[in-house]
């Protein structure tokens, strides 16, 4: 009954994976091949969640079971846009679902955010999750204070990583270099600054309880920054928005307990908006803030500049107020939000859908959502795909086989589900003696030289009689 026969997803995060569990079990002869720049899959889940976040890690045991399905091709090592043109998916596939996420910082548009020490978040994760892209990066841990912008559970994550005792993350998957970086670390106070308030900080309430249990380690802040305005009062009031109502009650009873013995502060400041970050010899001193007012209806209360200023004399900047989407070729993109335009996930043009193309996961609603967020969105996305299937003209036959030949043929190596398992096999047999559930690569290079041992290259039957 269906035209449909082959899919390509682009990316092997949670919503290309979640793109792919929908077709599996909506189409019983649909055949998937996704295509991921990277050798290793998951997304973010290998180079996001944070190594302490050990169970949540364990939802790659899902993406494991697609992975093995007769009906699902990997192939890693792949980047769409350099290795392979969206358009010749295009037109060797019966659809395309854009699931590659969005991967580039937000910056803070501020003088001084080019100084030496000013990093951002994605840099830092990226870094001690041991992603490639971030591998040689250095960050002056010689400093004692930090200043982390933003108030959502990405600045959760580097502040706890900053404080954690760095025997605390010995047995996770944290990458080697970082351990060994964080062991030498001499920061000492990290200050957590947001833009808006207490009632509007959008940490999970896990998360932030979190932070107020880091071990050796005081969470603070300021009692005047706890007491709420009448606008405030009205959001917490709402029944929906119970989980600003619990972080209110985790601020508050965080106020003004200082306690002399603890080596290590977190420090929340709430209503700052970055200003300037100054600088001494190319290098951060000193991160400049100005003062907000909340001004509005409850639930649209935005941060309005004041006259005042404020100064934290830090060495050490982390910016993380969120993620981007970044365009593929000349696919349609909305330069404003960071994403593919997108009616619930048909990808459009001026307002007009594409024929075959769709979209999930953060490049389609924006960085938001945890992973099992992108499941119900990859699933509204499968289902607008199939509600379009009647109307569908059939691609030629034929395409995809020379497609994913040409592919193998190049002289990168392309990494398929048993290279994959050979990887996975070597990183758990390295991390073993150490203790840790895996000692990842964190070279491209050292990945494909374990696959290529003992190799005999794939070629396209690897790839089943399903191709044709
Ligand atoms: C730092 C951080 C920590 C997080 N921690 C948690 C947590 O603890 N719990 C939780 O529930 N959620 C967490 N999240 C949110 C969760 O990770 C996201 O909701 C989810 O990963 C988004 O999935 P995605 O598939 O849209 O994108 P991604 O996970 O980013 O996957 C996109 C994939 O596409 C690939 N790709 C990119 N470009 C190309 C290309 N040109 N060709 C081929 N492949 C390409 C990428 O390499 C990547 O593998 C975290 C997010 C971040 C940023
Ligand atoms: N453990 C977990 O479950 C986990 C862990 C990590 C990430 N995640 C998820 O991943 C998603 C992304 O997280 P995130 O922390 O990157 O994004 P986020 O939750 O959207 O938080 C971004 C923060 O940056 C602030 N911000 C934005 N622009 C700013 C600017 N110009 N100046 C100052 N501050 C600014 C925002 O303030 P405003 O509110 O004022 O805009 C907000 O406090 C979230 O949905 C998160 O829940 C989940």
């Amino acid at each position: 009954m269906t035209m449909v026969k082959h899919a390509a997803i682009v990316g092997s995060g949670p919503s290309g994976f979640y793109a792919a569990e929908a077709l599996l079990s909506a189409l019983p002869d649909i055949v998937i091949d996704m295509f991921e720049r990277l050798p290793t899959p998951y997304g973010l889940v290998r180079s996001g969640v944070a190594p302490d976040h050990r169970k949540l890690k364990q939802v790659t045991h899902v993406f494991d079971k697609i992975m093995r399905s007769e009906r699902f091709n990997f192939l890693g090592n792949v980047s769409v846009g350099t290795d392979v043109s969206l358009e010749a998916l295009q037109q060797s596939y019966d659809i395309v679902i854009l699931a590659y996420g969005a991967s580039t910082d937000r910056k803070m548009g501020i003088s001084g955010e080019g100084l030496a020490n000013s990093h951002s978040a994605a840099e830092f994760v990226g870094w001690y999750n041991g992603h490639p892209d971030f591998r040689d990066r250095t960050f002056d841990l010689s400093q004692e204070v930090a200043v982390v912008v933003g108030h959502g559970n990405v600045a959760a994550d580097v502040a706890r990583i900053l404080l954690q005792p760095p025997d605390d993350l010995r047995s996770t998957d944290i990458a080697a270099h970082a351990l060994e970086a964080l062991a030498e670390s001499n920061i000492r106070e990290v200050h957590l600054v947001g833009r808006r308030g207490p009632a509007q900080a959008k940490f999970t309430t896990g998360e932030l309880r979190g932070l107020g249990l880091i071990p050796q380690c005081q969470a603070l802040t300021d009692s005047n920054a706890v007491t709420l305005g009448p606008a405030c009062e009205l959001e917490l009031a709402d029944r929906s928005n119970i989980n600003a109502l619990r972080n209110v009650e985790v601020f508050r009873g965080l106020c003004n307990a200082r306690d002399s013995q603890i080596a290590r502060k977190l420090i929340f400041h709430f209503c700052l908006s970055p200003e300037m970050l100054e600088g001494e010899a190319g290098r951060v001193k000193q991160f400049v803030f100005r003062r907000n007012m909340l001004r509005g209806n409850p639930f649209e209360q935005a941060a309005v500049p004041t006259e005042e200023l404020f100064g934290i004399d830090c060495g050490l900047v982390f910016g993380s107020i969120g993620y981007r989407g970044q365009p593929l070729e000349r696919i349609p993109f909305d330069f404003r939000r960071g994403v593919v335009p997108n009616r619930k996930g048909r990808v459009e043009r001026d307002g007009i859908a594409l024929d075959g193309l769709y979209v999930t996961g953060w490049l389609k609603r924006g960085p938001t959502g945890i992973i099992g967020t992108n499941r119900a969105d990859s699933i509204e996305t499968v289902q607008q795909m199939l509600e379009d299937l009647p109307g569908r003209i059939p691609r030629p036959q034929g395409g995809r086989r020379q497609l994913v030949d040409s592919i193998l043929r190049r002289s990168a190596p392309v990494i398929g589900l048993p290279e994959w398992l050979k990887i996975d096999a070597a990183e758990r047999a390295m991390g073993r003696p150490v203790n840790k559930p895996r000692e990842k690569f964190t070279r491209i290079t050292d990945m494909i030289d374990i696959v290529s041992q003992d190799h005999v290259r794939n070629t396209s039957d690897d790839y089943g009689a399903r191709l044709g």
